[in-house]
């Protein structure tokens, strides 16, 4: 071979590998939120500083309002490798098989951001993230977003008011045994299905924290809102395992660093977004919001807490105690 065409091989190959190495990492994050919700936000703002902190060599493309992939879509898409992130609600793990999961969904089991960050920034909070490994999927973390609220197009005041009433749910057992108990029907449906759903009287009233409620525009079509605070909703920041595991040493330490500060974003902002939020609803006056007594707000605790019984088996008895322990949570005070 001539000297020439050695070096014009040789030339290629570097342009080649340089080409290579500037192509950033594509990190696909899918999500079923709108963008101006907790999660919604808080995956702007990792995109934002994972970019900016790796000089552009990490692109992450936010996906939001089931734009790629409906909810149950997304933990399949993020298993094959066609996204890299999501950050779904903890009632997704369950159908996968990660029923520990299910005890985010337990009604009443944490009374407010404190007891729920003793679980979710604690020892127990890293031991279900750990649980994910064997899906696949790499836990990095907790984002919060609320506490549910109950709507309808009557008022629910009581446990009575549910009776027969079609409740849009997420595929979660927990939530089924839940609404079963307050003597409603419940029906699993995808979250970017329920506006419509709603609407068109497909199914009679839904739950959610008010960020949902708000920016789906569920609240436009359903008369009433209980504050009922009767459970809550959050979600786990989550990556492909073979992805995330075989980032470049450097690029990883940079993207451990923004799963952190986006998580504390996520968790500062998200009881103010609900509480603006809540102000929205009442502002537009097209949903009355019903805040309840106490004797009804016991009324609900005592009608749901066999949720907690009936869950025991699948969830995981030590977990379940583990999680009471941490939050003070009495089941023999009801
Ligand atoms: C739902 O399906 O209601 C929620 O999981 C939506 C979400 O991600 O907040």
């Amino acid at each position: 071979m001539k000297l020439r065409t050695v070096f014009a091989f040789f030339a290629a190959a570097c342009m080649a590998a340089a080409a290579l190495a500037q192509q950033p990492i594509v990190i696909k994050f899918s999500h079923v939120v709108a963008l101006d919700t907790p999660k919604g936000l808080a995956a702007e703002y990792f995109k934002k500083i994972a970019e900016e902190r790796t000089r552009g060599r990490v692109k992450v493309e936010v996906y939001p309002n089931s734009q790629l992939y409906k909810d149950k879509e997304e933990l399949e898409a993020l298993q094959l490798g066609a996204v890299q992130m999501l950050a779904p609600s903890m009632a997704k793990f369950g159908p996968m098989g990660v029923r520990e999961y299910e005890a985010f969904d337990l009604p009443y089991i944490f009374d407010d951001y404190k007891e729920l960050h003793r679980v979710t920034q604690g020892p127990i909070g890293q031991l279900l993230l750990k649980k994910l490994d064997s899906k696949g999927i790499a836990g990095l973390a907790f984002w919060d977003n609320g506490f549910k609220v109950m709507s309808a197009n009557k008022p629910l005041r009581m446990p009575d008011d549910f009776k027969g009433l079609k409740m849009r749910i997420q595929s979660s057992k927990v939530l089924d045994l839940q609404m079963r108990a307050l003597g409603a029907i419940p029906q699993v449906m995808a979250f970017s299905e329920v506006y419509q759903a709603l609407q068109t009287g497909v199914v009679d009233g839904t739950e959610n924290p008010v960020s949902n409620l708000y920016t789906q525009k569920m609240y436009e079509v359903q008369k009433y809102v209980t504050l009922s605070d009767h459970g809550y909703l959050g979600y786990a920041l989550i990556a492909n395992k073979k992805f995330w595991d075989s980032l470049p040493a450097d690029i990883r330490v940079i993207l451990d660093g923004a799963v952190k500060d986006s998580t504390k974003f996520a968790n500062d902002l998200a009881q103010k977004k609900n509480d603006e939020d809540l102000e929205s609803i009442r502002k537009s006056g097209k949903s009355q919001i019903i805040t309840l007594t106490p004797q009804e707000k016991m009324a609900w605790k005592k009608a749901l807490f066999k949720v907690h019984r009936e869950s025991e088996a699948r969830i995981g008895k030590e977990l379940l105690q583990s999680i009471y322990k941490e939050t003070g949570f009495d089941p023999g005070k009801l």
